[in-house]
């Protein structure tokens, strides 16, 4: 007893103590990320100084301004103001490069940089490690195993898919102008969109547009988009911890399994018909297996099937990629097909000419309407559906202008702004289909919707077929314009959406 009563200011003595030691070395520490942090910020800002840009306060970046501006509409006028490149401070010593010149382009999609891991890495809770975030070896081979689901053998058939998925989708819109010739395009899109990729890729046989279950998903990634863009946008949201016990980081987590049952569900599916009778033997005798067939029939170098997880991730990133980015795409050609009624009747008179009244399109009819890709591409330059992929520079760069960054900088290869440069493109704003015309020449990197090199889009020609099909057979059934009461405002969101929809007025042809 008398031992513990003397001894306890002893033991207090060496708890004080060791909290002195544990102060310090965390006073240590902080110290050395603030030296760290500003050392960071300094080399930045020296790499900043080649690239003018409007002044940057020194917390919160640039971030007030774009609170004052539509996004898209202000980085535009920096594109028009700064020549190639612009560095968009975010917050501290956060910045990224912002790179709209096709040289610049070039030189960077001709390396192999890692993509953006702090802002792609956002996307890994929904979409998980699969083709779009994946890098290096890993990246390589599922490349290589996923390349044949794209050959033309297996894309050929799809073309008739993609027609009746259309077809669905105008049937309802008949019924629905009847009421109300305005209508509000991208979420019927989606429908049909996800519609087509679910049977082309993913055997599926039901029918996505009209089932609820589609719908939710729909609404699961819509939310997923917002959440990822309010996350990378706020500086108290990059920690995992402080996210996930924020209201958004919950909310997150809930939607992502919203998102998740739909996708396992679609595996589930599969499997079970594998288990059928005679149905195995049959996907034994093809010669190119469909998407989600070559998934589950994978073997790795090491004659290992693909993991549950990785399986989940490539199933999770081509449900995305594969609807949301056409849906995009298609919506934003119609749009600009009702806005410019001259270039719209010639498409229709081009396709009317090849089709008749369209009751069958095939593979074959997608290369005979010239006319229709020009007005295609054109609607792709200024709507391009990816706004901005991201990039961490492995090594250091110098571009042709003698301008260099340092090996971890961030850059955004801007394709909206790209697209809209008027170094690259005069009167970037006018819609004007000739641009593509056979005779135009141009930057090899001055068109980039699909992005180019290496790391280009697996579904490039998928996607295409599947816009071609789409404006065709619209475009043989309704006379299209624009509401100008509603007129869309882009906006990113991982794919270029509208702010306020994109409607269009319909009027069924006679
Ligand atoms: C108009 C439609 C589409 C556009 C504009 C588009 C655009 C792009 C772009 C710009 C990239 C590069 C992304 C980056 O570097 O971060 C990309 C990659 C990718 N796209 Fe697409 N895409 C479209 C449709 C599709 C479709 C239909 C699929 C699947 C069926 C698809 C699957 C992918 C995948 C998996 C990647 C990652 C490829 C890799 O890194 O190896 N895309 N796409």
């Amino acid at each position: 007893m008398t031992e513990s009563v003397l001894s306890t200011p002893r033991s207090l003595g060496s708890i004080s103590g060791l909290l002195q030691v544990v102060s310090l070395l965390s006073l240590v520490l902080l110290l050395l990320k603030a030296a760290q942090l500003y050392l960071k910020r300094q080399r930045l800002l020296k790499a900043a100084q080649q690239f003018p840009s409007p002044p940057s306060h020194w917390f919160y970046g640039h971030s007030r301004e774009f609170k004052k501006e539509q996004e898209l509409q202000l980085t535009l006028k920096w594109v028009k103001k700064f020549p190639c490149a612009c560095p968009r401070w975010l917050w501290g010593t956060n910045v990224i490069f912002l790179l709209y010149d096709p040289d610049y382009m070039k030189v960077i999609l001709g390396r192999s940089d890692p993509k953006a891991d702090e802002a792609y890495k956002f996307l890994a809770p929904w979409i998980g490690y699969g083709l779009l975030l994946l890098n290096g070896q890993p990246w390589f081979e599922h490349r290589r195993m996923l390349t044949p689901a794209f050959h033309y053998d297996i894309l050929k058939p799809y073309v008739g898919t993609m027609a009746d998925s259309v077809q669905m989708m105008l049937d309802k819109w008949e019924g629905l102008i009847s009421q109300n010739p305005h209508l509000e395009i991208f979420e019927h899109i989606s429908l049909m969109t996800l519609d087509t990729i679910m049977k082309c890729a993913f055997s599926y046989q039901g029918s996505v547009q009209t089932d609820r279950h589609s719908k939710f998903y729909i609404q699961a990634i819509e939310d997923l988009k917002n959440l990822f863009f309010s996350r990378v946008r706020n500086v108290f949201h990059q920690n995992d911890i402080i996210y996930r016990l924020a209201p958004e980081g919950c909310r997150n987590v809930h939607v992502c399994q919203l998102a998740h049952e739909h996708t396992d569900r679609v595996i589930r599916l599969r499997k079970a018909q594998l288990q059928k009778e005679g149905e195995l033997e049959k996907v034994r005798q093809k010669r190119h297996l469909d998407f989600l067939d070559i998934l589950l029939f994978s073997r790795m170098e090491n004659g290992s099937s693909l993991s549950d997880k990785d399986l989940r991730a490539e199933v999770d990133t081509f449900m995305f990629e594969g609807h949301d980015t056409t849906a995009s795409g298609i919506s934003w050609i119609l749009y600009a097909l009702a806005s410019h009624p001259e270039h719209q009747q010639r498409c229709r008179e081009e396709i009317q000419s090849l089709l008749g009244d369209g009751a069958s399109i095939t593979w074959d009819h997608l290369d005979q309407m010239p006319y229709t890709t020009m007005c295609i591409k054109e609607a792709l330059r200024l709507y391009p559906p990816i706004p901005g992929i991201g990039r961490e520079l492995s090594k250091p760069i110098t571009f042709p202008d003698g301008r260099s960054l340092p090996k971890g900088a961030i850059v955004v290869l801007f394709l909206y702004g790209l697209h809209h440069n008027p170094k690259v493109w005069p009167n970037p704003e006018v819609f004007d289909p000739f641009r593509f015309a056979p005779y135009a020449t141009r930057h090899s990197h001055a068109f980039l919707p699909f992005s180019a090199g290496s790391r280009n889009c697996i579904g490039k020609q998928f996607a295409m077929n599947e816009m071609k099909v789409a404006v065709a057979l619209t475009l043989l059934r309704f006379e299209l314009a624009p509401d100008p009461s509603r007129v869309p405002v882009p906006s990113s969101q991982i794919v270029l959406k509208s702010q306020n929809g994109i409607y269009v007025s319909l009027k069924k042809l006679p």
